[in-house]
């Protein structure tokens, strides 16, 4: 049995940690018996380089082939002022995502012990473990709704959810919720926005569905707060793409790096896996980015797209025993002695295999 999975290692330290995490790769096929057929592509400024355009045709011919979608990161300065539909964001990665319909992200926040130390949030309120997920609506909203507008003195952009669209994440998160402690936040700006309206209404209608789960109403401001003085009361967040995309960072700080923070993409069929964080232009090039976002993205697809469990267990396991072990990258190491990118490879890898 071989997997088809599409592999985009993007710009700035995608390349590097995509490296990594394909030595993990191949360290569990071997060593749980099954192999995977990679075929890399071009995303991002990478593609609009060597072929014009962020998301060229024959990359979109290699992710509609694949079973699975593995994603480095895309964008940086050298692209930033390109016409918007030639962005690695908006041309790149927001036309990927739409092309395979993925209307759920999934971005779980967990606080590693050792790394309490990492997070910004004193002992007085890190109690317990953080261990919370966001689910973040990623097809639609004012990253996709139409009409836009930007020229030289105005420029807008339209937040709009259709009721189905609402319905879908809805039931995503309280799906997640009940293989979880069955509790969601819905976030929203209901005080304000439209948009919001009509969210908390559906969020509400669809939570009948799901009468063992407790739900609560958040405003993104006051969650955005919540966050910093009282994670420990979260399980799922069920939030729209531009509140997910801040909340999530946030999150990700709060558990000690953007480094560690994988995510997954969900849609009707072609899944797509990528660290939650970007390019770090500031970082790339040297070696030292954290890969351990991009190596349990590829934990999460090894899980949820393949069912290949023991090799993901087993990539979290190594994870864990490097990051209690006290083998860090810079972004993790508080102030102690730091690793390379990829020595935190050759560390995984070898605690995979000796497992
Ligand atoms: P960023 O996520 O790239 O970096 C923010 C900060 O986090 C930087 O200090 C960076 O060094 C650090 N960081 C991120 N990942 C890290 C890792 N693995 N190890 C150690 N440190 C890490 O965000 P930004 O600087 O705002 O954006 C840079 C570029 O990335 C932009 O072009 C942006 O659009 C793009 N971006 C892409 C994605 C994606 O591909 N999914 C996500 C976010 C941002
Ligand atoms: C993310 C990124 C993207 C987003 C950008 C690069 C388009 O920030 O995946 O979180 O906003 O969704
Ligand atoms: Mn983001």
């Amino acid at each position: 049995m071989a997997y088809n999975i599409a592999v985009l290692p993007g710009d700035g330290i995608g390349p590097e940690v995509m490296a990594q995490a394909l030595r993990v790769l191949k360290v569990v096929e071997e060593k749980f018996g099954f192999s995977c057929n990679l075929t890399e592509g071009l995303i991002g400024g990478a593609g609009y380089d060597a072929a014009g355009h962020p998301l060229p045709e024959e990359t979109k011919e290699i992710c509609l082939k694949s079973d699975a979608v593995f994603l480095g990161s895309i964008g940086g300065p050298k692209w930033e002022n390109l016409p918007p539909e030639l962005t690695p964001e908006l041309g790149g990665l927001l036309a990927l995502r739409k092309l395979l319909n993925l209307y759920a992200n999934i971005r779980p926040a967990v606080i590693y012990e050792e790394l309490k130390e990492m997070s910004p949030l004193s002992e007085r309120i890190l109690t317990d473990k953080v261990d919370f997920v966001t689910v973040r609506e990623l097809a639609y909203g004012v990253y996709f709704g139409q009409p836009k507008m930007l020229e030289e003195d105005e420029a807008f952009d339209t937040m709009r959810y259709r009721k189905e669209n609402v319905e879908q994440i809805a039931r995503a998160a309280f799906d997640i919720a009940m293989k979880r402690d069955k509790r969601v936040t819905s976030v929203d700006k209901a005080n304000v926005l439209s948009s919001s309206k009509l969210w908390r209404r559906v969020v509400e209608e669809v939570a009948k569905e799901y009468p063992e789960v407790t739900l609560n109403h958040q405003y993104v401001d006051n969650a955005a707060m919540q966050l910093m003085l009282n994670p420990l009361q979260y399980d799922v967040i069920l939030t729209t793409n531009l509140f997910g995309d801040i909340l999530s960072d946030e999150s990700a700080a709060i558990c000690g790096s953007l480094g560690m923070l994988p995510s997954a993409s969900y849609g009707e069929s072609i899944s797509l896996y990528e660290p939650s964080g970007g390019s770090a232009p500031d970082i790339a090039g040297k070696n030292i980015a954290n890969p351990i976002a991009q190596i349990l993205s590829l934990a999460m697809m090894l899980e949820s797209s393949f069912n290949e469990d023991a090799a993901a267990k087993a990539i979290r396991d190594a994870v864990d025993k490097a990051v209690t072990g006290g083998q860090r990258t810079g972004d993790i190491a508080c102030g102690g002695k730091s690793i390379t990118c990829s020595q935190m490879g050759d560390i995984l890898c070898q605690y995979i295999k000796e497992a």
